[in-house]
């Protein structure tokens, strides 16, 4: 999910009520044949670009199998693995039913891939950027306990009126976050792994700035979530994000 703030509906049930069924059997062939394209072009785009961890877990999660992946096929390995399942949803949700998601080890996925003619361009996120980009790192034990963290920061930022503080730190590492892997800026969030255009724009553009992460500049940089981003924070290392993030409580972030 491209998280973004939207209006809150009214929904008794919480982020349970958002859940939808995947209906994998009304993806047609040519949505697989789509997936397959997409796929095979953004693995090769990436090569080594990426963080290791990213690669590993596709592999973990057996995502290079063929066709649109099945949930419940999915979730039969991940969840055993770090404890999160997917969920299917119909688009975007809002800001804090995301967070809560993310709080209790739940990722949500469109129920839907982008057409044949619009390969680079989505009005919301597609099952695609959901499970290519986000899904293989949450195969790792460190990375996953630090998305909770964020949804339980987020929750507790929305709670008090502060959910942006949580919002800069998932953009500036679980979406557009780049990290330093053995002398070399890779890239780490799956805004950018899953993108045609802006992964190695990310990497490559001498238009852009790269600054070192922080938990207090993440929190501190605003961002957009229309354009290719003006600057990338760049991790140290993904685990030093990792132990960053992990020991933030909600208090300092919103002292921070
Ligand atoms: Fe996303």
């Amino acid at each position: 999910m491209l998280h973004r703030a939207t209006a809150t509906k009214e929904r008794p049930e919480g982020w349970q009520g958002y859940v939808v069924p995947q209906c994998w059997e009304a993806f047609s062939a040519d949505d697989h044949a789509v997936w397959d394209l997409l796929f095979a072009r953004q693995v090769e785009l990436l090569g080594s670009r990426v963080v290791a961890a990213f690669l590993d877990g596709i592999d973990l999660l057996r995502l290079s199998h063929p066709g649109v992946p099945d949930l419940d096929e999915l979730n039969a390995i991940l969840q055993p693995r770090t404890g999160w399942k997917t969920v299917a949803v119909s688009g975007l949700v809002p800001d804090d039913i995301f967070f809560a998601m993310l709080s209790a080890h739940v990722f949500p996925v469109g129920n839907f891939i982008r057409k044949r003619e619009e390969l680079d361009y989505l009005e919301e996120p597609d099952c695609f950027h959901d499970l290519f980009g986000h899904i293989p790192m949450l195969a790792h034990h460190r990375f996953a306990e630090m998305a909770r963290h964020i949804g339980e920061l987020g929750v507790a930022a929305i709670a008090a009126g502060e959910g942006e503080r949580a919002s800069r730190i998932y953009w500036h590492s679980v979406e557009f976050g780049l990290a330093q892997e053995h002398g070399e800026q890779k890239i780490l969030g799956a805004g950018l792994a899953s993108s045609f255009g802006e992964a190695h724009f990310s990497l490559e553009s001498d238009a852009v700035e790269r600054l070192p992460f922080s938990i207090a500049r993440a929190v501190n940089t605003p961002y957009r979530n229309d354009v290719f981003q003006p600057r990338y924070l760049v991790s140290e290392s993904l685990e030093k994000t990792i132990t960053d993030v992990l020991a933030l409580t909600p208090e300092t972030l919103l002292a921070l």
